[in-house]
């Protein structure tokens, strides 16, 4: 078992009888939906889940988990997902995929954040390792990169894998991957981005996460908020 299937079968082994759970988007979220489902196949766990992106749904659907949709939802027991990065303070950042209104919305809609990692997500500050993800209305991209360039940033439209189109969001957003000065901290971007019209959301994850599990040489850490 890799360290990713580790952390996604402890943290559904924390999924209760009756709970409705969010299901994230990635690779380790997908051991997550397949350990959930193989609890409900084969112990009889009764569980709702919601997922957060189409990806996510459809490999729900295809493992017989029973869904619900957001918008059908007030709150959720659980919300089980990945990161790209996470600081020592359980700062994430999230949003290689393109779903992070849905994700930023299950995070803060839960009673329980459970975040899943292997030791690479593990980072001094947010952007070590990744641009930040700001998701814009496609017709504010140039005004919401001005004012991202106007406090340092750097950075641009993310283009499609074969660099022959532009990424599109599942609701048809356009995505920003922004470079930043590192002495700009988390908190003062995450604030600054919460504050910039035009921003549909962005992939700094602040004070959300309950607790991060890392998987490390066979067995999991826990860091609880
Ligand atoms: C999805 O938008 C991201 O926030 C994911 O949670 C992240 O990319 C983690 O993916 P892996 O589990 O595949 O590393």
């Amino acid at each position: 078992m890799n360290e990713k299937e580790l952390v996604a079968h402890h943290a559904a082994n924390l999924v209760q009888d009756g709970m409705r759970v969010g299901l994230g988007t990635g690779s380790t979220a997908n051991y997550f939906i397949q350990e959930l489902a193989r609890r409900r196949a084969e112990d009889g766990l009764q569980v709702t889940a919601a997922a957060s992106s189409v990806v996510s749904t459809m490999k729900a659907q295809e493992l017989g988990l029973p869904l619900v949709a957001l918008e059908h939802l007030s709150r959720l027991d659980l919300y089980v997902d990945g990161a790209d990065e996470v600081t020592p303070d359980l700062t994430l950042l999230k949003g290689r995929g393109y779903d992070l209104v849905r994700e930023k919305l299950m995070a803060r809609a839960s009673d329980r954040f459970l975040v899943l990692v292997d030791p690479t997500k593990l980072v001094d500050r947010i952007g070590a390792r990744f641009p930040v993800p700001v998701e814009v209305m496609p017709f504010a991209w140039q005004l919401v990169k001005r004012r991202l360039e106007s406090i340092g940033g750097s950075g641009g439209l993310r283009q499609t894998a074969n660099k022959d189109g532009l990424v599109v969001t599942s609701y048809g957003s356009l995505v920003l991957d922004m470079v930043f000065d590192p002495a700009f901290d988390a908190a003062a971007l995450n604030a600054f981005l919460n504050d910039t019209p035009g921003v549909v959301e962005h992939g700094i994850f602040r004070g959300l996460a309950s607790a991060v599990f890392v998987g490390v040489d066979g067995k999991v850490d826990e860091h609880w908020a």
